[in-house]
């Protein structure tokens, strides 16, 4: 961690106060450094004030994400956030994190942009990612499953998102196979899983999230504004997206660690209790073909098992559902 990442730690688990005296023996550097870190900080929108009594004080943070602010607010994960970057503007965090796997970086690098400029979804649909408003973000992982399990992830990342949302806002989600979180029925996030493979082998996988957090319905673009939502929308009040960022990386650790530790049983436990597509009749569109039938369960792999009219299980790891007529 950063000597200003550990400045801010300590500012926020000390909200009346704290020491010059006490951050130069706690950090191991001059007054005069404190000084300046806290100038920087001041600088990109915190404010701090000063005084004889209490020292300084954190009394509020600027809007805008920032890594060192993100790192200081997360608490001891194992693997998510071991790096984390944050970019005013990039075509897709999904190309930032291919490329910087590509260059080493460690399992759990999450890299968060303000905007993105060719954001994607699945099946190759564009991304709309409305500048400091959303969430924008992706994870590079190496699992030590096989590439056949990947699913996984997709229903790890919903569920870890779907109480991270509800830890923050109070909301609630619910979670439409394969990849999409909903409030009264419009899309709230979305998560778009690219893998890097062998047959029997996996380099890395990188989830993207978006999440639309702050937007009002006039700032979503014509064509997504009858199905999309944004938390802000939802809950009636703006969310505060570093504090969501935190409980997302949180709650991503957690699921990792599960899944990681042979128990995507109870991952995929908590996912069923919260989807709507389980147990319905479902439409699922995969390229050219049409699947029928009712989805009735996940298995070990995420994978989406339908019950065709006749009465066959397939198995499903794509595509596009819509509810039966
Ligand atoms: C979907 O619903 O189709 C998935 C949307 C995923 C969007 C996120 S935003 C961050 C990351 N970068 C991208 O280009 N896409 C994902």
């Amino acid at each position: 961690m950063t000597t200003v990442a550990e400045i801010l730690r300590a500012l926020r688990a000390n909200e009346t106060g704290i020491s010059g005296a006490e951050l130069c023996k706690r950090l191991g550097v001059s007054r005069t450094a404190i000084w300046s870190h806290i100038e920087s900080l001041r600088n990109v929108g915190f404010e701090i004030i000063a005084s004889p009594h209490r020292g300084y004080q954190l009394t509020a943070s600027p809007e805008a994400l920032l890594a060192d602010d993100l790192c200081a607010r997360l608490s001891s994960t194992r693997i998510i956030g071991s790096q984390i970057r944050v970019l005013p503007q990039t075509t897709s965090t999904n190309d930032e994190a291919t490329q910087a796997s590509r260059a080493g970086a460690e399992d759990g690098l999450v890299v968060f942009a303000e905007s993105q400029t060719a954001g994607r979804g699945r099946l190759g649909r564009a991304w709309h990612s409305a500048a400091g408003k959303g969430l924008w973000f992706s994870v590079l992982l190496r699992p030590s499953f096989a590439p056949s399990d990947c699913t996984r992830l997709t229903v790890t990342a919903a569920t870890a998102l779907a109480r991270a949302i509800r830890a923050t806002t109070g909301l609630t989600t619910q979670i439409k196979w394969p990849n999409d979180l909903l409030i009264d029925g419009r899309k709230i996030a979305g998560i778009l899983m690219e893998l890097s493979a062998e047959v029997d082998h996996i380099h890395h996988v990188v989830i993207g999230i978006g999440m639309d957090v702050n937007q009002t319905v006039s700032e979503f673009p014509s064509a997504i504004k009858g199905i999309a939502t944004s938390l802000k929308i939802a809950g009636g009040k703006t969310v505060n997206r570093a504090e969501l960022a935190v409980a997302v990386m949180q709650e991503l650790d957690a699921d990792y660690h599960r899944v990681q530790s042979g128990r995507f049983k109870d991952v995929a436990d908590e996912w069923a209790a919260q989807c709507d597509t389980l147990g319905r009749e479902v439409n699922i569109q995969i390229g050219a073909h049409r699947h029928t039938g009712r989805a009735e369960a996940l298995d070990e792999s995420g994978a989406l098992l339908l019950r065709t009219p006749h009465g066959r299980i397939e198995r499903i790891t794509g595509g596009d559902v819509t509810l039966a007529q």
